[in-house]
């Protein structure tokens, strides 16, 4: 199905805000450059994420504590000249925020200024709190990023689901109130029991973007590239895999070798 530039309006926070109140499920995707941003917008999805995760799927890291607030601003750059319609979010890297809630908030500033995104993404629920208020009293809008926090990894030790006991599910909860409070539109949560995600859901306003979360949230999100089935390996039980790409691309490679080495490509027709 394809969504005309006609029928379709900026998606903005607030609207996302009032998709959850009208139970309207919100579809967001990460993008990282142009063409695909293009097509990923063009297809009526809400939402697109410049996901950190750039650097795993880009750049080939094992984590996205690589990842610089450069990198960001340039694939941010990238993607907003593709889009008409998502609301184009871009996540602050490790250590664009962490050192203080100014040295955050300027570096959110760079990301909208220089990159023209229309919100910034961070992990983290207590510890970002006064990042948040600082940003979003100023006109950043900001989503939050709750359960696993790819950007903790080595404190966490693994990818492993979090909020599975009741210490940990407790906290998440806290955290998404105060995240509301302190002013973020909406909150993703990655990785955690469905029931956990149900109840927070329940008790926030704002939506709720679920990656391994289960179908309660108000939301869904998936990496491009996983979702297309680019990777052999990376086969988490949460992705749905909607098209075999790895293996299109890889026939399509095979085939077009075998042309120029049989001198086929070009044909008469691709000639000057
Ligand atoms: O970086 C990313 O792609 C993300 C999503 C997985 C939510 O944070």
């Amino acid at each position: 199905m394809s969504v005309t530039n006609t029928t379709r309006k900026r998606v903005t926070t607030r609207r996302l805000i009032e998709m959850k109140a009208k139970g309207t499920p919100i579809a967001c995707l990460t993008a990282y450059d142009a063409i695909t941003a293009g097509i990923l917008d063009s297809a009526g999805v809400d939402v697109l994420l410049v996901g950190d995760s750039v650097g795993n799927v880009v750049q080939g890291h094992d984590t996205t504590i690589p990842v610089t607030l450069e990198h960001m601003i340039y694939h941010t750059q990238t993607v907003v000249g593709a889009v008409n319609h998502a609301l184009i979010v871009t996540d602050m890297p490790f250590m664009s925020y962490q050192v203080s809630p100014q040295e955050a908030f300027r570096n959110a500033g760079r990301l909208m200024k220089e990159a023209g995104c229309g919100a910034v993404k961070l992990e983290g629920g207590q510890r970002v709190l006064e990042a948040v208020r600082l940003m979003t009293e100023s006109g950043i809008p900001v989503m939050a990023h709750l359960g696993l926090t790819p950007q903790s990894i080595h404190q966490f030790g693994s990818y492993k689901e979090r909020g599975a006991t009741d210490e940990e599910a407790a906290q998440i909860k806290r955290d998404a109130i105060a995240l509301e409070q302190a002013g973020a539109f909406a909150v993703v949560l990655e990785k955690v029991p469905s029931h956990l995600a149900k109840e927070v859901t329940a008790s926030i306003s704002i939506p709720t973007i679920g990656i391994g979360a289960g179908p309660d949230c108000d939301g869904q999100i998936l990496v491009w590239t996983d979702m297309m089935g680019m990777s052999t390996e990376f086969r988490p039980r949460f992705v749905r895999r909607y098209a075999e790409l790895h293996d299109v691309m890889t026939s399509a490679v095979q085939r077009y070798v075998a042309d120029v080495r049989k001198h086929e490509f070009p044909g008469p027709e691709e000639s000057y």
